[in-house]
This record gives C-alpha cells, structure tokens and sequence, in this order.
C-alpha cells in the first residue's frame, strides 16, 4: 500500500476526487482485511476532502451496525428503512440529502450535520455496508460527489 497520501489542494472538489481515488485503488491493494481497508478509506476522504464525519455502517443480521469512521461519535445501530442510512439499504441506492431537517426520519447522530450522502456497496447482489458522509454545510453534496463515491464504492466491493 502507499504510505503518504497526497493531498490535491485544489478548490474544485472534481480535481480532488481525481487525485484521491487512484491512492484509494493503492491503499487496498495486497491487503484483504475489510476493517483495515475500510479503515485507511475513512481516513484518506476525511484527510482529503475534509468531511464533518464519514464512515462506513455494515449490515449484521438485520442492522446497520457502526463500522469504520473519522469524526465524532455516532449512533452504532440503524434498523432497515430508517434514517437516510437505513433508506438507501432498504432502497440500494445513492441518496443525496441537501438539507437533513427536510428528510423525513432523519437519524441526528449530531445536531452540526445539515447535508448528507449514503452510498451502497453490494456483495453477492444484496447491500453489505453503507458509506455515510456528513457535511457541517447546507447543500454540500451533488452529482460530482456521488459519481466519484460511487467509484469508490465499486473498489470497496472488490475486498467485502
Ligand atoms: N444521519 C444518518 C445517521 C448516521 S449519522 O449521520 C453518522 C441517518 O439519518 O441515517
């Protein structure tokens, strides 16, 4: 795996998406371990492109269960169909959120978070863990944030 991450510095969030994902691609390569790997993809995007909180929630039986972070602590349970999490599991699905009190059921896991994006990556054609980002900003989350996310959804599904 890279040992440094490189940080684009530039203000187009596009240009820092292009930088990150190949050094995502690098990070988990050689190395299997899911909580490793979903642990060095939580940090590269908080270093990267500095979110309030983003993690990971990983389906256990019929739960999201809190899985790999960087930010404040969180809600650890999240059941089918709630919160902005629970509804892109249920739906498998990218949600973009641009102002959570607008939401219906959001889960508060912090009364700062005012926009958010959930992201499914699948495993044998079923939801396994969802990536969930949250922004301090109103409307922080678009087309270019869920495109790039995406793709790096699609290297998580390679490892789970
Ligand atoms: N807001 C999420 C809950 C998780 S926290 O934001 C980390 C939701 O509504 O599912």
């Amino acid at each position: 795996m890279a040992e440094e991450l490189l940080i684009s510095t530039s203000n187009d969030k596009a240009e820092r998406y292009k930088t990150l994902v190949p050094q995502i691609e690098a990070l988990i390569t050689g190395e299997s371990d899911v909580v490793a790997n979903l642990s060095n993809i939580a940090a590269a995007l908080k270093q990267t492109m500095n979110f309030f909180w983003v993690g990971f929630y990983l389906v256990k039986e019929n739960q999201l269960v809190l899985g790999p972070f960087q930010g404040p602590i969180a809600c650890t349970r999240i059941n089918l169909g709630k919160g902005v999490c629970g509804t892109s599991w249920k739906e498998g699905k990218t949600i973009v959120v641009p102002n959570v009190d607008e939401f219906p059921g959001h889960i508060a896991c912090s009364s700062a978070s005012k926009s958010e994006i959930v992201l499914p990556a699948f495993k044998n054609g079923a939801v396994a863990l969802v990536l969930d980002v949250d922004s301090d900003q109103l409307n922080d989350f678009d087309e270019v944030d869920a495109k790039a996310l995406e793709q790096v959804m699609r290297i998580i599904e390679r490892f789970i």
